[in-house]
């Protein structure tokens, strides 16, 4: 049975209550909804691996309350980290830091970093500084699937899984945080996401992007198949590449008004921001695919959106979940 919990007081205190006896709680951030667990106990978060069908080679993001006890799980931080840290914290940043002997190796699958994140979400916040220790938490879905923005959507994939839920409403988000890791002091994006390339460049100059920075790859964001829908999707550049409007067929427009009439006559087509906003489209992503792939379409059609800003995390989502086994 999984527990469906308010975010007041009483929420808090018994989701404090189940992560100190090593069970999980599904909580809200501003990205996606996370699955937690104590950090420090290995044992607890074996149970993550396993409520979610994860392989253990990727490792989990450790949520703190404040940079200060962030930091205090790193044997060392850069300047850029401390900048970005100072200007993106509490936010959708994570800084993968060399780690302290504190974080068991099940959390960091074993490199020598730890993916650490100070989320802004009030409730995830209230949870931690009430709960007192690290959480680690990766999107609370199963492996491999698109990631939760509401209680629902945790709830399709892992009740009776996991132990409890705090139902947060919708995430402000709906992207996952990006990740950032160091060469030195120049910032590298592993994974993209709620912070932009642009907002990152403009406070540190020079970015790198790879997901090679350390002596192996590095894990799952970064996997060609991720984000899976069920039903096979299709990606297009332009509106002019779009084939004729099928009734099985259901056509998702990132950005802008669904493009012309012939298609605006298809029922099952819908625009995740008809004024253009690349947060507002963001913000219902995951949603719209969760519905479309429930929708019965035998396809679904993706109009992707430029390539730059938030479209890039937007863009690479999608691409992932296109990529067919
Ligand atoms: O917004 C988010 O980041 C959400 C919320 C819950 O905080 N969490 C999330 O976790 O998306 P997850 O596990 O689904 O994705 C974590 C990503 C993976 O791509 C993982 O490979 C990368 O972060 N990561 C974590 N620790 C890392 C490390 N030490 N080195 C490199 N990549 C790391
Ligand atoms: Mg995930």
């Amino acid at each position: 049975m999984t527990r469906r919990l308010g975010p007041d007081q009483q929420g808090l205190d018994e989701a404090a209550a189940i992560l100190h006896s090593g069970g999980l709680v599904a909580m809200p951030t501003e990205t996606v909804y996370g699955l937690a667990a104590n950090a420090l106990d290995s044992v607890a978060v074996a149970r993550i691996f396993e409520a979610k069908r994860r392989p253990s080679f990727d490792p989990l993001i450790v949520h703190l309350p404040s940079a200060d006890k962030a930091f205090a799980l790193a044997t060392s931080v850069p300047a850029a980290a401390r900048l970005l840290a100072a200007t993106f914290w509490p936010g959708p940043l994570t800084l993968v830091l060399p780690r302290a002997a504190t974080i068991p190796d099940i959390v960091a699958a074993e490199l020598p970093t730890v993916g650490l994140r100070v989320p802004a979400h009030p409730v995830a916040r209230q949870l931690l500084e009430r709960v007192g220790i690290p959480l680690a938490a990766p999107s609370a879905n199963l492996f491999g699937f698109v990631s939760p923005t509401s209680a629902a959507h945790v709830l399709d994939g892992l009740d009776g899984r996991i132990d409890a839920l705090i139902d947060g409403g919708p995430c402000a988000h709906g992207l996952e945080s990006t990740v950032v890791a160091f060469d030195g002091d120049r910032p590298i994006i592993l994974r993209h996401g709620a912070i932009t390339r642009e907002q990152i460049a403009a406070l540190c100059g020079d970015v790198g992007e790879g997901a090679r920075v350390l002596e192996r790859p590095l894990a799952p964001g970064q996997l060609a198949r991720h984000y899976a829908t069920r039903t096979p999707l299709r990606l297009f550049d332009r509106s002019d590449q779009l084939p004729e409007p099928a009734a099985t067929a259901a056509l998702i427009v990132v950005t802008g008004p669904v493009p012309d009439a012939q298609h605006r006559g298809n029922l099952s087509a819908r625009a995740l921001s008809p004024t253009g906003s690349l947060t507002q489209a963001a913000a219902v992503l995951f949603a719209a695919l969760r519905e479309a792939d429930a929708s019965g379409a035998s396809e679904l059609r993706i109009l992707t959106c430029d390539d730059s800003g938030l479209g890039r995390a937007i863009n690479d989502r999608l691409r992932r979940a296109a990529v067919r086994p």
